[in-house]
């Protein structure tokens, strides 16, 4: 580690108080300027709307505000061009504006911080930040959904078994099972939409915990950056972060979404199920075996709901226990968040190319649906129509497949009439009718069934929900 004491030119905004200074590693060690650097137009949204009330309020002169507001407008936009770097020795993100808005202003650089606390100050500048970006990242979560719902439209005919315990069960449409898909994702955009609901509270004003004796207008602020209220409670705005436990939460329910959907794929693209060829540009080789074609985007995406997961646990034990109000454990939060928020994009990324260049093969899912007995059910349900009590009519097919089983049958199609009449008169010729694969999944009509009629309506349902 070199030196000593903290980099030079690194504003220190509380140094006056200590006599003694920590080593360049301490310093370094309690920065968090790498993880919230990106937070430095969001911090200068807030500082132009905190300057602007206070030369409102006359708590600066109405001169110095403007200043303030056209020397923060230069820095936003030298940022921007990447003519001012951010320096990576600054404490973080708000030292590092107020030292560069200080050297180019002097004192009236030094007024910016009346009445405000890098407390309430850190957490205005994340919502803002997640205003801005969770939006984006449900744009990118509907057009995931479009894809998704794109391909459950061209196979709301595609026969295919559909399976509990990974055993075949029932046959359903591919249109079905990716409507599934899409529902939860539906469900997720939900969660963003009632999470950003909910943080759009503005938290200016809270100061380290108290508030202020000075008579700041924490409803202008509040307006002025786009947010419906003031928070309540000004030690409640520094010290819960509920709001990214919330979002956190969401997005590992989102990766935990994609991972299954994702799992589905690698069985698909197998060569025992051969339900799907994901295409060369989303397919990776290996090193020693030349003929592999391994689906890693699908494994990755996989594997990254871990992440989330782990980002979700480490946020919650960072609260749990945390004396009100503010903690410096509370710094820990922005990179847990962005970890999560930046995988979820990216997978979300991934994931679109990957299936919307993927071809299903339609083939393969109707041959597996012979030989499974997928039937079964449908078989029961017709005596059931008959009259037959159902689990009576379950018993009677359970000895019907015990049958078939015994006799080398892969169906009880196979079965003759006599044969089928000796386990119960009520089957007649129509039976066979009834236990085709198309008839079962048409009979299934009802609300939310793999008919195709039902799968369109249901697509139709979902493509009105992501409407923004
Ligand atoms: N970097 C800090 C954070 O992310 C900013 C607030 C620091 N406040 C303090 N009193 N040390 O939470």
């Amino acid at each position: 580690m070199a030196g000593n004491t903290p980099p030079e030119g690194a504003a220190i905004l509380w140094s006056g108080r200590l006599e003694e200074k920590p080593t360049a590693g301490a310093f370094a060690f309690q920065s968090s300027i790498s993880v919230d650097e990106r937070l430095a137009l969001e911090d200068i949204q807030g500082s132009r709307a905190h300057a602007h009330m206070l030369g409102k309020q006359g708590i600066i002169p109405a001169h110095t505000a403007a200043a303030l507001d056209a020397e923060l407008d230069r820095i936003a936009r030298e940022l921007e061009a990447g003519t001012l770097k951010i320096d990576q020795g600054a404490e973080d993100i708000h030292s590092f504006i107020e030292g560069v808005l200080t050297s180019r202003l002097g004192d009236a650089g030094r007024m910016l911080h009346a009445g405000r606390s890098r407390n309430d100050q850190v957490v205005t500048d994340l919502k803002l930040y997640l205003k801005h970006l969770v939006p984006k990242l449900c744009d990118e979560l509907r057009e995931t959904i479009r894809i998704v719902l794109d391909q459950a439209e061209t196979y709301a005919e595609a026969l295919m078994p559909g399976y509990t315990h990974l055993q075949r069960a029932q046959p359903i449409t591919l249109g079905h099972h990716l409507v599934a898909w899409s529902s939860g994702l539906v469900r997720d955009l939900g969660r963003f939409t009632d999470a950003l609901d909910r943080l759009d509270e503005c938290p200016l004003g809270a100061g380290a915990l108290a508030g202020s004796g000075l008579p700041l207008d924490r409803a202008d602020t509040a307006r002025s950056l786009g947010f419906s209220a003031p928070t309540l409670n000004t030690m409640d705005a520094v010290a819960d972060r509920d709001f990214v436990l919330e979002l956190a939460g969401a997005l590992a329910i989102t990766m935990t979404h994609l991972s299954r959907f994702c799992e589905d794929l690698v069985l698909w693209a197998s060569e025992e199920f051969k339900f799907i060829t994901l295409s060369e540009a989303w397919s990776t080789g290996s090193s020693i075996m030349p003929q592999k074609k391994n689906p890693d985007f699908a494994e990755l995406i996989r594997a990254k709901a871990g992440r989330a997961t782990g980002n979700l646990v480490c946020l919650l034990t960072l609260l749990k226990g945390l004396p009100y109000a503010y903690d410096k454990d509370l710094q820990e939060d922005k990179e847990a968040l962005f970890d999560s928020l930046d995988t979820v994009r990216a997978c979300l990324s991934m994931f679109q190319g990957m299936l919307s260049s993927a071809r299903f093969h339609t083939e393969p899912m109707e041959r597996a649906l012979v030989g499974g007995f997928l039937e079964a059910t449908d078989a029961a349900e017709y005596l059931v129509r008959k009259g037959l009590p159902f689990r009576t009519a379950h018993e009677t097919v359970a000895w019907l497949v015990r049958d078939c089983i015994a006799q080398g049958q892969r169906s009880m199609s196979e079965r003759t009439l006599e044969e089928l009449k000796s386990r119960s008169p009520l089957f007649e010729s129509d039976i066979y009718q009834a236990l085709s694969p198309r008839a079962c999944v048409e009979a299934r009509k009802g609300a939310g069934g793999p008919a195709p009629e039902e799968v369109r309506r249901q697509i139709g349902v979902l493509r009105s929900k992501i409407r923004s």
